[in-house]
């Protein structure tokens, strides 16, 4: 399969919003990366639905969301009728995951399920039939511009043997601190989708460091 990029929207200057997601309309970039975080799961808030209204009516590919919330279930349909394709939830913030992800998927979206930095793959065994995607995180979720956590790679290697042992269709994402030094490395361990954000956003040329990041994992 190809290997994916997904600019991480909580990066964008949000007082040029529309501009910056027309940008990646026009760039290689093939999804919307969306982090919304409620200040419970993890310490910070980004934004809500009314930003991710916005940004759907500009969106022309893939809207990724990436739920850092707790009881996320009281908003699944609500995420389905602002346009998300993805929907991923935290393994750590649902007690009754299965019912979850069947209830994503009973909303017409994919099924996504996060893994913090210190959650073992293992913990997936009984799920990873059931779910579209696993986003590993690379960095403790809350902040965009972290650094990235090396033992990811491990991760990432144990999760595609879980996959292919399982012959599950699951993609992998990788969250948080990617760059042009981790890419490669990191498709070549498994990955299928990249999240970038900081290194994107802050470079003063984005299209380009998309094409860039795309010409290293393709
Ligand atoms: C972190 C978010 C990430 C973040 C990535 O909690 O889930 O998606 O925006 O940002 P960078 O690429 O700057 O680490
Ligand atoms: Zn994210």
């Amino acid at each position: 399969m190809n290997k994916l990029i997904a600019p991480s929207i909580l990066a964008a200057d949000f007082g040029n919003l529309q501009r910056d997601v027309e940008m990646v309309n026009q760039s290689e970039a093939d999804w919307f990366h969306i982090d919304i975080m409620d200040g419970v799961f993890v310490p910070n808030i980004s934004f809500g639905m009314p930003v991710l209204k916005a940004i759907s009516q500009h969106a022309k590919k893939t809207i990724d969301v990436h739920l850092m919330i707790v009881d996320p279930d009281r908003y699944i349909q609500t995420f389905a009728d602002l346009g998300a394709t993805i929907l991923t939830v935290h393994y750590e913030a649902c007690t009754h995951l299965h019912r979850t992800v069947q209830a994503i998927k009973a909303a017409g979206m994919k099924a996504g399920v996060a893994l913090n930095p210190h959650t073992p793959i293992a913990v997936l065994e009984d799920i990873i039939k059931d779910i579209d995607l696993v986003c590993m995180m690379s960095v403790n979720p809350g902040f965009g511009g972290q650094s990235f956590i090396e033992n990811t790679y491990k991760k990432v290697s144990q999760l595609k043997h879980l996959i292919e042992f399982t012959e599950s269709d699951c993609l992998i994402e990788i969250d948080g601190g990617v760059t042009d030094q981790n890419a490669n490395k990191l498709v070549e361990a498994g990955a299928d989708v990249l999240v970038a954000g900081s290194f994107v956003f802050k470079n003063e040329d984005p299209i380009k460091t998309i094409a860039n990041l795309k010409s290293i994992i393709t």
